[in-house]
């Protein structure tokens, strides 16, 4: 049994990220995905949250992230503006430094799927080749794309935080969707119209997503 967990791990966690330095060797791990799935009844996934600032994406992923926990389900929220405050509080908001964010925000991601959590990533994450590049990094079904889908002239009137007002007057350079592009997804496991439906929808929408995919239960029948 043990033996059998070692070796699924190590298909899965060491995949094709050799590292460069040949005398780093991968350690197993003695406790396995699938037995934490099996233990904590439901599985592990990444639900990449995409969108122009502004769209929604926080609010979402914190709305299902307390759906989730008060269904008793492992998970946790890795935020934009919250992880630019450590992890990646050297980026800025050129291309290189987004693409690095996304990148060390996948890697994290992947680390969460392994330890048998739903991670709910809540990113700009304006580049498709970005994001493609997380969502290769884990197995086939494991990464849920969101698109966000609120438009810029919605995102610009809310404009929550004051920064369209301050990118429209060039005191923030490289803005996403002011002066820096947005690539939107093309097909996207969920595309949300965060701009027009009201945030309970939203949050039942990726609940049964998830039940739909089997990641989680389904509870909405059982008493
Ligand atoms: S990403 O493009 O690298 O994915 P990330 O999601 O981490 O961006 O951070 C975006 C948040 O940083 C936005 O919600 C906004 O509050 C803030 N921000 C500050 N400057 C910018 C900018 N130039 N472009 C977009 N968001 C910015």
């Amino acid at each position: 049994m043990i033996r059998n967990n070692l070796s699924t791990m190590n298909d899965s966690m060491a995949g094709d990220n050799a590292p460069n330095d040949s005398n780093i060797v991968w350690h197993q791990s003695s406790v396995n995905r699938n037995a934490i799935a099996h233990k904590r009844g439901h599985r592990s996934a990444i639900l990449w949250f995409t969108g122009l600032s502004g769209s929604g994406k926080s609010t979402l992923a914190n709305a299902v992230n307390f759906s989730l926990f008060e269904l008793g389900i492992s998970t946790y929220v890795l935020d934009g503006d919250n992880i630019r405050h450590g992890l990646c509080k050297d980026l800025g908001f050129s291309d290189t430094d987004r693409t690095e964010n996304i990148r060390r925000i996948g890697e994290l991601s992947k680390l969460f799927v392994d330890a048998g959590v739903i991670v709910l990533t809540a990113f700009v994450s304006p580049f498709r080749v970005d994001r493609n590049k997380a969502r290769d990094l884990v197995d086939k079904g494991d990464f849920i794309e969101i698109h966000c889908a609120a438009d810029l002239r919605t995102c610009e009137k809310r404009d929550t935080k004051g920064l369209y007002a301050k990118a429209r007057l060039g005191k923030i350079k490289d803005f996403t969707g002011i002066s820096s592009p947005y690539e939107e997804p093309e097909a996207p496991e969920l595309k949300i119209d965060t701009g027009i439906m009201n945030l309970e929808d939203c949050v039942k929408v990726v609940i049964c997503k998830l039940v739909d995919l089997k990641i989680i239960p389904d509870i909405r029948n059982s008493n």
